[in-house]
């Protein structure tokens, strides 16, 4: 009998059973930590979450130790939490949440267990955002629908290569449908992610999204939200720098300071819980932001609102525009990142469900082609709503400094694809 099957119809060859797992190497190795990565926290100017991964148990907490010099210069130590996740063998995933950070600095960094010397990390570096565009631009980059096929990889060079602050992924990352027989494939994901995703040697921190290759079900299938359903995204993934001691127990939307004019808010398009249950939190965190002068709002999601793939009336894009984008009117969003339909898409600027002058209106930035990619339909034709769309792997590049915003979609070969100008 073929046991503990991961299906992958995506083509990455990532398709297994128990049996073929146990004559393959192990995917995270005894002794260091086989994965450390970074994700964007509450915070980007002061704080971190650092994880990081190991095949042995720890007897006392994680711990990271830190500071402005390499070498025995690690004046800072904190410890974070660790949460043991049962693959074909063990896994312990270690979460450390860095804060009270200076912005705009350069930090090295080491983890490993608390009170022993043996098994640390190699260093490695980050590097806090500036606080005031008055410092400098903010670059980061927004995609979606990666996979870890070697387009995926190119993509994620030419990423690195553009130096960005962080790296926005608006779903379906690894596309393991939240099967925790898959595990191989989420690995083979990080560790794509820890050697392509370099910029000057620091790490580039991942905000993630969750996306219907998230989970088992795709979309919401229960009365109540189950985070249970993302086994990776809620155990691979932490999103503030105060750290849950019980991954499941996050929600799967957060806010992210990027600058004091910079955020994202980054939504759940009906995979655990719904636009509607959303809607009175986005609307609250809107009104916040704005009043606490934040010029660029960034809502970023996987359902594409104004898709360029699927119809306009399917009833996952009605249940966002209803829900969200008229918040995103009420408040003048500029740009908002959309996934899932695995196209370039740039929408004239929209609002009220009419074109109106860019000043006036939201763009929708998309759609979800960082590996994966859709040439089913004739982009010779657009729709009412789109500017372009074609059939092309790409990243957005987006440059923010104190008086302009551009945001070019790249290809493999770091060539400008489509770009707007604000
Ligand atoms: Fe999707």
């Amino acid at each position: 009998m073929v046991e503990d099957i991961c299906n992958d119809p995506f083509g990455s060859g990532f398709g297994s059973s128990k049996m073929t797992r146990r004559f393959k190497e192990s995917s995270c190795k005894p002794g260091k930590p086989c994965h450390v990565y970074l994700t964007v926290s509450e915070d980007l100017r002061t704080s971190t979450v650092v994880i990081f991964h190991t095949a042995k148990p720890y007897n006392t907490k994680p711990s990271c130790k830190y500071g402005e010099l390499s070498g025995d210069g690690y004046p800072n130590e904190v410890q974070g939490e660790t949460y043991e996740i049962k693959f074909d063998s063990k896994r312990y995933i270690h979460y450390v949440g860095i804060n009270q950070l200076t912005p705009n600095t350069d930090y090295k960094f080491i983890c490993g267990e608390s009170g022993e010397t043996d098994d640390w990390s190699d260093e490695k570096q980050f590097r806090t955002s500036y606080n005031s565009l008055s410092d400098g631009k903010i670059t980061f980059a927004v995609g979606a629908d990666t996979n870890v096929i070697k387009e995926t990889n190119q993509i994620t060079e030419m990423m690195a290569n553009n130096n960005p602050n962080f790296a926005a992924i608006a779903g379906d990352l690894a596309l393991t449908n939240g099967n925790v027989h898959c595990y191989r494939k989420w690995d083979k994901w990080l560790s794509n992610w820890g050697k392509y995703a370099k910029s000057n040697n620091n790490l580039i921190p991942i905000l993630p999204t969750i996306g219907n290759h998230e989970t088992q079900t795709g979309y919401r299938k229960t009365e109540k939200p189950d985070t249970t359903i993302a086994p990776f995204f809620m155990t691979l993934f932490q999103h503030n720098s105060k750290i849950k001691k019980d991954p499941f127990t996050q929600k799967t939307y957060q806010v992210s300071r990027i600058t004091d004019v910079i955020a994202f808010i980054s939504l759940d398009t009906n995979h655990v819980y719904s636009e509607v249950e959303q809607e009175d939190w986005v609307e609250e965190n809107l009104v916040k932001l704005r009043n606490e002068g934040v010029k660029y709002i960034f809502p970023i999601y996987h359902v594409p609102a104004f898709p360029s793939d699927r119809k306009f009336s399917v009833q996952q894009s009605l249940a966002i525009r209803e829900s969200w984008v008229k918040l995103f009117d009420k408040h003048d969003i500029t740009l908002a990142f959309e996934g899932h339909s695995h196209m370039l898409k740039v929408t004239k600027p929209i609002r009220d469900g009419l074109v109106v002058e860019q000043t006036q209106g939201t763009r929708y930035l998309g759609d979800g082609a960082w590996g994966r990619l859709r040439d089913r339909r004739d982009t010779t034709v657009t729709r009412w709503y789109e500017d372009h769309v074609d059939s092309i792997r790409h990243v957005w590049m987006v440059d923010v400094d104190e008086d302009n915003l551009t945001a070019s979609a790249k290809n493999d070969k770091n060539e400008i694809q489509a770009s707007i100008h604000y």
